[in-house]
């Protein structure tokens, strides 16, 4: 018997025994060990196809947002599909060439760019720098200037719009660090166009992330295009317009509207205000990689307590760092359900801090050596993990057409030492 479970496709209970795409999560367990990162292909080909959807018939690029998960194996998913990338840093550049991604399909967005960054991503011809401040236009245009080459940019607008999310991943509030004032960006567009360094080609705003209603969509695209209006009214022509990502996904219930059905009603003003037939560029991260991905974790001990009663898995806040940082909410089921009632704990990890915990007050029937799930652990989980305390980054395995391929290693303690010397 199959039970999908509700927005996790391609991950389903067979037989009482979860799997992805048809693979026993528990078999890989044994092979690969825990904790462990599986993410379904499929699931990612699908979320990329609402999006293919949504843009069929227009010019439109969509740039993975890799920060998501930048792993080699998923990177190379979508450059197959021809996808293009939003990168943050010189770091991520290099591992969308090691992926075998298109340079040029390539668009630089972060307030911090080095020069050593700009020049790199010169070097390889990317297709965008997403400018974030006006100290950062003169800088690029003495990088482009000292290569002898025009760097193309667009400037990130922080169009004052609340995206109702989290305040650490509301980008588009005139509080954040994020892009360029909206009453400055004509001034700037001016100026940057006057710079013999740089291109104009585009705008972009990207008003934070895990959205779940397109209201803040609609309104940040209404301030954009006032701004591209504006833009070539004074003269200076933009080519494409980015609308950077944010879509969220079902955590715990949660009902963002599907991205070809965001992009109707997106496109339909974009159309009712004649910009349909312009360049659409888009950077979703979450919303394409998120629910394709589940973290497998043991369950080593139980521990009862007065208060509260603990289960004590071998994945922690070093694997999984939202529920730490965000207090986010990821559901956590067990991959063989037992029969019988359930007690609340909270779902716990070894390290050394209160804030080591991956569930609160879940009903859970377990018992030690048990395997769990812990879901919608495709984005922002591998990509955000760390070796704190020593801990070994998992390994990761993507399953594609009924095969499981490693696609990175457990850390190794030698792989920790390595960049480390005694004095
Ligand atoms: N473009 C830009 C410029 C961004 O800063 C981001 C995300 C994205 C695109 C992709 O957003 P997405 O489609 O994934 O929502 N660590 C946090 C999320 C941080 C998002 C940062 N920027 C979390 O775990 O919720």
């Amino acid at each position: 018997m199959t039970a999908q479970l509700p927005g996790h496709p391609h991950i389903a209970y067979v037989d009482n025994a979860l799997c992805v795409e048809g693979l026993p999560l528990a078999d890989l367990a044994r092979t690969h060990g825990t904790p462990l990162f599986v993410y379904s292909q499929q699931s990612m080909l699908d979320a990329l196809a609402a999006y293919q959807r949504g843009f069929a018939g227009r010019k439109a690029q969509i740039c993975y947002a890799m920060k998501a998960n930048s792993s080699l194996g998923v990177l190379q998913v979508f450059a197959k599909a021809g996808c293009g990338f939003d990168i943050v840093s010189g770091g991520e550049l290099e591992r969308v060439l090691a992926a075998g991604g298109d340079a040029a399909k390539v668009i630089f967005s972060g307030v911090g760019k080095s020069r050593a960054e700009m020049k790199r991503a010169l070097q390889v011809g990317i297709g965008c720098f997403n400018v974030e401040s006006e100290a950062e236009i003169d800088v690029l245009n003495e990088v482009a200037l000292g290569l002898g080459v025009r760097a193309p940019i667009s400037i990130r607008v922080n169009p004052n719009v609340d995206a109702q999310t989290h305040p650490y991943i509301s980008t588009g509030l005139k509080g954040n660090k994020f892009g360029i004032a909206h009453e400055r960006t004509l001034q700037t567009y001016q100026r940057a166009a006057q710079l013999p360094g740089l291109k104009v080609v585009g705008i972009d705003c990207h008003i934070g992330s895990q959205i779940t209603s397109e209201g803040p969509y609609l309104d940040a695209m209404d301030r954009v295009l006032d701004l591209v209006q504006a833009i070539e009214a004074a003269g200076v022509p933009i080519h494409h317009i980015d609308f950077g990502g944010g879509l969220g996904i079902n955590y715990n219930g949660d009902t963002p509207p599907a991205a070809d059905t965001l992009w109707a009603k997106l496109l339909a003003k974009l159309d009712a205000r004649g910009y349909g037939e312009r360049q659409f560029m888009i950077e979703p991260g979450r919303s394409l990689v998120g629910n394709a991905g589940v973290c497998v974790t043991e369950v080593l001990y139980l521990k009862p307590g007065e208060q509260k009663n603990f289960c004590i898995v071998d994945a922690a806040m070093n694997d999984l760092p939202r529920p730490a940082m965000y207090e986010a909410f990821h559901q956590i089921v067990p991959l063989s359900p037992r029969a019988g009632k359930g007690e609340v704990m909270d779902v716990v990890g070894p390290i050394c801090e209160s804030g080591d915990w991956l569930g609160r007050d879940r009903d859970l029937n377990v018992h030690s050596g048990d395997l769990l799930a812990v879901l919608s652990a495709g984005a922002y989980c591998m990509s955000m993990s760390s070796n704190y305390n020593t801990r070994g980054r998992a390994a990761e395995v993507l399953v594609s057409g009924g095969k499981a391929h490693v696609i990175r290693q457990r850390d190794t303690v030698a792989d920790q030492l390595r960049n480390e010397q005694l004095v």
